[in-house]
């Protein structure tokens, strides 16, 4: 989405996105909504006519932020008044008409239910150019229709399935994301053979709770089938899936991966915490043991996949054992990599009327610690690819000067130097890798 030379009488959009996949996702079916009405993207939201802002409350720092960029935006609204100013998404559906209030130079308010529907509200807004917030969560809309203006060129974000029904008890997804729905396979085929056709080769297919999907179909190891059916669209190169429930991954999903030649073999199992007490509390619904037995099953079938976690430090009432189980869990797997995050209390979710909630600098200490660890880990699992040759899909040159970026099929990040060759985004170079880093490794294009 980038500047154009702007024709004065042009109308202009800019969006800004927070967030996860699934917004990110979402903020390409505004882009697409907005071009089929004429507008055209500008980065920077000083005088375009559309600004849409899509929020994440999943942490009370994401909130802090988006309200910031918020706050900007009633100076340009002074300065324009004639811009609409949208603002969508989890946080959206979360404080509804009471962000309005707070900041009334919010034109439109869109829950999450709406995404489909932007293009027909924004129509109705500038009709009567009434404020209004949309906060109905029971609109299940899931079929996709239309078309997203994507970040990359090679890369889609594909989602499958919308909202979550687990209620981990620290979690705000499930009341503003609302109950799980899927999409219809052919629903999705038709997405991912339409992409295949522009030229996207690489597909992340994405939803809270991925290996839920197709629940409510009565359909046994729908995943699974997903997976196979993707799998065998003539053209796509790449399948990654996220996120996955430890509770909910089937040896059948494990089995589809390490069959199917185009699914690539990283597994992001978030565990959240090493203590079977904690996860109690945190309605998880798997134990320590449980999740270390999934990895043995994950590492049987594939044995060399990478496997990427999201963990929580300081859930109310976490010892220094429990964390110490956390600590144990971490050093036993090996993962490639690890988001991890600071307990964040979300009002209205159980965990935040709990006993104990855990202070700032314990956290912060603990979060500390276990990062150094992560990083010790993700050191070592990136020294394993020394000497092997990846295969990599190029994302462009880096900031350094001569050093092309891509990915592998694992998702690590890899650098090779350009050597006067020319390359193409998307484009499949295979690289000898010889430097591991914690972030990154580095090596040498083959011919
Ligand atoms: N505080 C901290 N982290 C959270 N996550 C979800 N809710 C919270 C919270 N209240 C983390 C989980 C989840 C990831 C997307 O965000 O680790 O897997
Ligand atoms: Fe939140 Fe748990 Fe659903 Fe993930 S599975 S979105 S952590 S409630």
């Amino acid at each position: 989405m980038q500047d154009i030379m702007q024709d004065k009488n042009e109308k202009t959009y800019c969006l800004i996105n927070y967030g996860c996949q699934m917004n990110e996702s979402d903020t390409e079916h505004y882009a697409g909504q907005l071009e089929e009405l004429g507008y055209k993207p500008v980065s920077d939201y000083h005088g375009a006519d559309v600004i849409l802002v899509n929020t994440c409350c999943v942490r009370e720092s994401a909130e802090k932020k988006i309200a910031g960029k918020i706050g900007e935006l009633k100076a340009e609204k002074k300065r324009n008044p004639e811009c609409v100013i949208c603002v969508a998404g989890c946080m959206a559906q979360k404080d509804g008409d009471k962000l309005q209030k707070k900041h009334p130079q919010v034109d439109l308010l869109l829950g999450t239910a709406y995404v489909n529907d932007f293009k027909q509200l924004l129509l109705d807004y500038l009709a009567d150019r009434k404020g209004i917030a949309y906060t109905d969560l029971t609109i299940h809309q899931s079929e996709f229709e239309g078309h997203r203006v994507r970040q990359s060129s090679f890369a889609a974000w594909i989602p499958i399935m919308y909202g979550c029904n687990n209620f981990c008890t620290y979690c705000i997804v499930p009341y503003v994301r609302g109950r799980e729905r899927s999409r219809s396979m052919e629903n999705i085929v038709e997405e991912i053979e339409a992409a295949v056709k522009e030229g996207y080769k690489e597909f992340t297919l994405l939803g809270q709770n991925v290996n839920s999907y197709g629940k409510e179909f009565g359909e046994k190891d729908a995943f699974a089938n997903l997976l196979r059916r993707v799998n065998d669209i003539p053209g796509v190169e790449r399948i990654h899936y996220m996120t996955s429930h430890p509770r909910d991954m089937s040896e059948e999903v494990i089995k589809a991966v390490a069959e199917c030649e185009h699914v690539c073999e990283n597994f992001h199992v978030p565990f959240q915490s090493g203590s079977s007490e904690i996860l109690r509390r945190m309605n998880r619904g798997y134990t320590k043991e449980k999740y270390l037995d999934l990895i043995k099953l994950i590492r049987q079938y594939v044995p060399d996949a990478a496997i990427t976690t999201d963990i929580i430090v300081g859930f109310p009432g976490e010892t220094e054992e429990d964390f110490a189980e956390t600590m144990d869990v971490v050093a036993k797997v090996g993962f490639t990599s690890a988001f991890t995050f600071i307990y964040s209390k979300r009002s209205g979710t159980p965990a935040a009327k709990m006993d104990n909630q855990v202070p700032l600098p314990v956290k912060k200490e603990r979060l500390n610690r276990l990062m150094a660890l992560q990083n010790e880990n993700s050191l070592r699992e990136h020294e394993k690819l020394i000497g092997k040759t990846v295969e990599v899909l190029a994302e462009g040159p880096s900031k350094q000067d001569d050093v092309w970026t891509g990915r592998s099929r694992t998702g690590v990040l890899v650098l090779w130097p350009v050597e006067g060759k020319e390359y193409a985004v998307g484009q499949k170079v295979n690289v000898v890798i010889d430097t591991a880093q914690t972030w990154l490794v580095k090596g040498k294009a083959l011919d």
